[in-house]
């Protein structure tokens, strides 16, 4: 079976690895000491937030799959026909899978991740359900302009699939550069759907992140068993705590690991220092009202076309066509 990885001179994992050790040492070097979210995903990780979306502290995955379900077959019409679905971080592409049953003739999927195995076992799973579906797995980091210089060109019309508010999990400024790196690899006419978690109350917008389970702080600590781990650091997560609150000047819901007492740690043979009460920044989740998501898609060269939400206006799913 064929898997497009793209070229690197060093193994895949060693190159990620070296990467992984860079941004670790660069964001407990700088003084807010921060983690890129992005590393929260190592298998456990992985499975802790699958854990956490099927909580119901956590709203935005069932809320998102009820969008999704009752607006499906308007989806699949905006959409279009004969169209290549492309879904940067796919993962199990299991949320694209019911979106590819009910589009009409789709040309091909296209699902970008960084993991071979999980695209593997969904291409498989995939071909097995959608026989006519051409499947085309791209390896690779979507925020990355290297993957999508990758995509085969063709003259089909093109959708990019980006569901589950990862776009919350990006400053504006990236947010900004993200979609418009969507556009460059689209043509006029061709489509986005979208889909991003509103700004509401904060009292549900911190129950989502500080859940009564204690799964999401499992989720953050992680990070630091990851570290130990992989880069031979001696974090002791439990001298750590998970914090999560919403920022609303900000719209974002901040996640930290604060230090519970002044410690020093060692990290690929660095020392970092911590005082009492100091915090790592590992991840925000930005929050967007519909005029504001409206304004990010028309600022990057999408004329939003249609959108979805629940009875709530929790969260949101846009449909928008390059111009
Ligand atoms: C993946 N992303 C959209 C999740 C979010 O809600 O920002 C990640 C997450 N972090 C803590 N809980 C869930």
């Amino acid at each position: 079976m064929a898997i497009n990885t793209g070229g690197t001179a060093v193994p895949p994992e060693e190159y990620l690895r070296r990467q992984f050790e860079r941004d670790v040492i660069a964001g407990l070097s700088s003084r807010q000491k921060t983690l890129p979210c992005k590393y929260l995903y190592d298998e456990t990780g992985s499975k802790l937030f699958e854990t956490i979306c099927e909580l119901d502290d956590y709203y935005l995955t069932r809320t998102e799959a009820a969008i999704f379900a009752y607006a499906l077959e308007e989806m699949a019409e905006a959409v279009g026909n004969h169209v290549a679905l492309i879904e940067p971080g796919a993962g199990n592409c299991e949320k694209a899978e019911p979106l590819l049953a009910a589009m009409a003739y789709p040309d091909a999927y296209y699902p970008l991740d960084i993991s071979p195995e999980i695209l593997l076992e969904a291409q498989q799973r995939l071909e097995q359900r959608l026989p006519d579906l051409n499947v085309v797995p791209m390896v690779g980091d979507f925020t990355q302009p290297e993957i999508w210089e990758r995509l085969p060109q063709s003259d089909t019309r093109r959708v990019i699939f980006f569901p589950g508010s990862t776009i919350g999990n990006f400053s504006p400024e990236q947010a900004r550069r993200l979609l418009n790196t969507f556009a460059r690899h689209l043509n006029t006419g061709d489509g986005l759907l979208l889909g991003a978690d509103l700004v509401k109350d904060s009292v549900i917008l911190e129950r989502a992140y500080h859940d009564s389970n204690h799964i999401t702080e499992a989720f953050n600590k992680n990070l630091l068993t990851r570290i130990n781990s992989e880069l031979q650091g001696n974090f002791d997560a439990r001298a750590f705590a998970h914090r999560a609150f919403y920022h609303s000047l900000r719209q974002r819901v901040e996640m930290h690991l604060v230090s519970l007492a002044e410690q020093e740690v060692s990290v690929s043979g660095r020392i970092f220092r911590f005082a009492e009460g100091e915090t790592i920044h590992t991840e925000n989740s930005h929050k967007y009202t519909l005029p504001g998501l409206q304004a990010l898609l028309r600022d990057t060269g999408f004329s939003p076309e249609q959108y979805w939400t629940d009875q709530k206006h929790h969260y949101a799913i846009y449909y928008a066509q390059v111009l």
